[in-house]
């Protein structure tokens, strides 16, 4: 560690003469000023560990001094020792109150300089560390603080989650105290990781790519256990560290210490801390690393979770279609349609997820139907149809009221409802319609008209386009939002492409491939 640094602040050479005789054999470095102004100059200039201040001043006197050093808050933690030959009740009382830190007599005792230089040191160190301690509590609250802030368990980065924790721990520009670099290593599949620099630009944090395969010399643990290790100069260095130390310095990455978070996914290097690295930085670290890994792992467990969710309505969807002329890919089409629509008017991300995924079950209430009237190759009679109209309400009983099954449950219910108000089963019209139930209604209708009904061949998209648009004997503009409708001519040509991407053929259709003849 580097020497100590004391200022002496005395007009008399001899006095400062001395001083130094005492100070320096014990390894402390001396730093001298015979004034005022000057003593304050050099306090900011030097950052000294403890002033030796003499009250005896030309001009400026030692309590002045000792009143200006307290007020600025560059200097205000320096422990100051006035020193003066009057050591009267009365000027204790004075130095007190100027806020020094301890008093000496002249004529020096050189064993008691020593004692009382070693005990304020002593103190300042524990409040050097006390502070320390404070900024990184800080530190790790700013960090909750910002994830709390800022997560979404399904859009969770990785990579951008580092730049955080980067950002936290060495901050935006070079600051006393803080580390100056990180590299960090992320595990992106089996033994391959990818490897990354950071550092303070053009006045700002930077990440680079490092071409470094630093995984191969580190005894990097298995499983979840992560360790911390640390790293404090040439002397301590370690035989696995030395030789992550060498490859970084062949590339120009000096490291003078280095606190190390070596996980099997996570490796971050934090290099170069501007004083001596304590126990408390590596609990830091640690923490901030251990929750970033813990908000990865909530992400892929809430991911493996909604992915379960979806194929359970995917499967659902495919179970109610056993009888329906609308099979194979019908579905997952009204589900593409119905996200694409969702995205050009605009709406949130989250809705987008959900529409693609939720419209899958518009027609789960024909489960319902009897095949008969499903199936029946022709027109089917006012009874029938009376029967058929009851799918919605099926369907909305099948899904019932589950929070995350609402916009399916909307959807199954409304999806034949029009804006028109000549829809079912409740005849709703306009903005009385949810929204996703207006969006599916366009989706599904576009594809009904292109696949083949009992009363009509199959229509090519520029005569569905037609007729969505313009109208016929059973379709009518008046029956969709204007506003989505207005969107589904915007992005016809992406419906077409959509059609034709999972139209169903035999290699992607869900239904078995027919016997040969
Ligand atoms: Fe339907
Ligand atoms: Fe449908």
């Amino acid at each position: 560690m580097a020497a100590a640094v004391i200022l002496c602040v005395d007009d008399e050479k001899n006095n400062r003469d001395l001083l130094r005789a005492v100070l320096v054999p014990r390894g402390f470095e001396v730093v001298e000023a015979a004034d005022g102004p000057r003593a304050l100059a050099a306090a900011v200039e030097y950052q000294p560990s403890l002033i030796l201040l003499d009250v005896m001043l030309p001009g400026m006197d030692g309590y002045a001094v000792c009143r200006a050093l307290k007020e600025d808050p560059a200097t205000q933690d320096i422990p100051v020792i006035m020193v003066t030959a009057l050591m009267a009740k009365a000027d204790r009382i004075k130095s007190i109150e100027a806020g020094a830190d301890d008093f000496l007599s002249k004529p020096f005792d050189k064993v008691e300089i020593l004692a009382r230089v070693n005990m304020l040191l002593k103190v300042k160190d524990l409040s050097d560390r006390l502070k320390g301690a404070y900024a990184n509590i800080s530190q790790i609250t700013t960090f909750g603080r910002v994830i709390a802030r800022t997560y979404d368990p399904l859009k969770f980065d990785l990579l951008l989650a580092l730049d955080k924790v980067v950002d936290l721990t060495i901050g935006h520009a070079v600051a006393p105290d803080k580390p100056t670099q990180v590299v960090a290593g992320l595990n992106i599949g089996g033994k391959a990781w990818r490897w990354y620099n950071y550092a303070h630009g053009t006045g700002k944090l930077q990440r680079a790519i490092l071409k470094l395969n630093l995984e191969a010399f580190l005894n990097l643990p298995e499983g979840k256990s992560a360790r911390v290790v640390s790293f404090s100069g040439p002397e301590l260095e370690g035989e696995e560290i030395g030789r992550v130390v060498t490859k970084l310095q062949e590339s120009q990455i000096l490291v003078h210490n280095m606190l190390c978070f070596l996980s099997d996914d996570l490796c971050l290097l934090v290099l170069n801390y501007q004083r001596a690295i304590t126990r408390y930085d590596a609990d830091v670290i640690n923490a901030i690393v251990t929750h970033t890994l813990l908000l990865k792992t909530i992400y892929v467990q809430i991911n493996e979770v909604s992915g379960a969710f979806d194929y359970s309505l995917q499967a659902l969807a495919r179970a109610s279609e056993v009888n329906d002329e609308d099979t194979g890919n019908h579905i997952h089409r009204v589900g593409e349609y119905s996200a694409l629509l969702a995205r050009e008017l605009d709406l949130p991300g989250k809705f987008i997820r959900s529409i693609r995924v939720q419209a899958l079950t518009h027609d789960v209430g024909k489960i319902h139907i009897p095949p008969a009237i499903l199936l029946k190759p022709g027109m089917l009679t006012p009874e029938e149809y009376e029967v058929m109209k009851l799918h919605p309400q099926y369907g909305a009983m099948i899904l019932g009221n589950n929070a995350r099954l609402a916009m399916a449950h909307n959807i199954a219910l409304n999806h034949h409802e029009r804006w028109n108000g000549s829809g079912y089963p409740a005849g709703l019209s306009g903005e009385a319609i949810p929204l996703e139930a207006r969006i599916v209604a366009v989706a599904d209708q576009y594809d009904a008209l292109r696949n083949a009904r009992v009363y009509k061949l199959p229509f090519d998209h520029a005569t569905a386009m037609h007729v969505m648009t313009q109208g016929d004997d059973r379709t009518r503009p008046g029956h969709f939002d204007p506003h989505v409708l207005a969107a589904f001519q915007n992005i016809a040509s992406t419906f077409e492409e959509t059609y034709e991407r999972l139209r169903d053929t035999f290699e992607n259709a869900y239904e078995p491939f027919p016997p040969a003849a």
